[in-house]
């Protein structure tokens, strides 16, 4: 007959298998992404100077930013507006986000289609932005896109870290104007 003390070790023993499953299956879930271009994988890289922030994202496709910027507004100035300002975003898409030789990025209504919806709909999901920053895009609005992503190795110039995108997107969100629901805040 199974004494008392094997009973316990048995139920011990089948405790720590269920938590080894979560450990994993919290492995298995981390973000996947794929190009805007083409729907292909995108394999965006973790690093080891990734921020906590970039770390999360990588993990959850949510982006903590988004949320902390809209919450505190004072934190952008120096975070995802500077870097926009930087890496020459405005030189295209306007120093306002009104969009000059490509779309308009606060959606408020200026000239052409896609200065008052995204030419991309993903875009209205973080994620989805950040597979189209990251990895670039097709033309469908007749420009397109460079892929940023630095762990990319087409990546333009001297490229962006996943952290710096993750931040610029924040900073897009808090100038959105448009009409359309603002789902990353959910
Ligand atoms: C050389 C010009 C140019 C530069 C520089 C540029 N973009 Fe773009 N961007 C475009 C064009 C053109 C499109 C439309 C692409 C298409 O239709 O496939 C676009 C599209 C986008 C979109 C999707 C818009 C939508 O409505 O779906 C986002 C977001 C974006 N760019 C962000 C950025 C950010 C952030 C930077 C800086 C890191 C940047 N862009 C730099 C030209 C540029």
């Amino acid at each position: 007959m199974l004494g008392f003390k094997s009973i316990k070790a048995a139920l011990l023993i089948s405790m720590l298998g269920f938590v080894s499953l979560i450990a994993t299956t919290q492995v298995s879930a981390a973000c996947s992404f794929v190009s805007t271009k083409d729907s292909s994988a995108l394999a965006i890289k973790g690093t080891d100077t990734d921020t906590p922030q970039a770390k999360e994202f990588l993990e959850t496709c949510i982006n903590p930013y988004t949320k902390a910027y809209a919450a505190d507004p004072t934190l952008i100035k120096a975070g995802g507006k500077k870097l926009f300002g930087y890496n020459g975003c405005s030189g295209c898409h306007g120093g306002k986000l009104e969009g000059v030789m490509a779309p308009s990025l606060r959606k408020d209504g200026g000239q052409g289609a896609f200065d008052t919806r995204w030419v991309y709909a993903k875009n209205a999901t973080d994620k989805g932005m950040f597979e189209t920053i990251s990895g670039g895009s097709a033309g469908v609005s007749g420009g397109v896109m460079s892929p940023w992503n630095i762990t990319l190795a087409e990546h333009v110039g001297d490229g962006l870290t996943t952290d710096d995108i993750l931040k610029i997107i924040g900073y897009i969100r808090s100038e959105y104007r448009g009409d359309g629901e603002k789902t990353w805040l959910k």
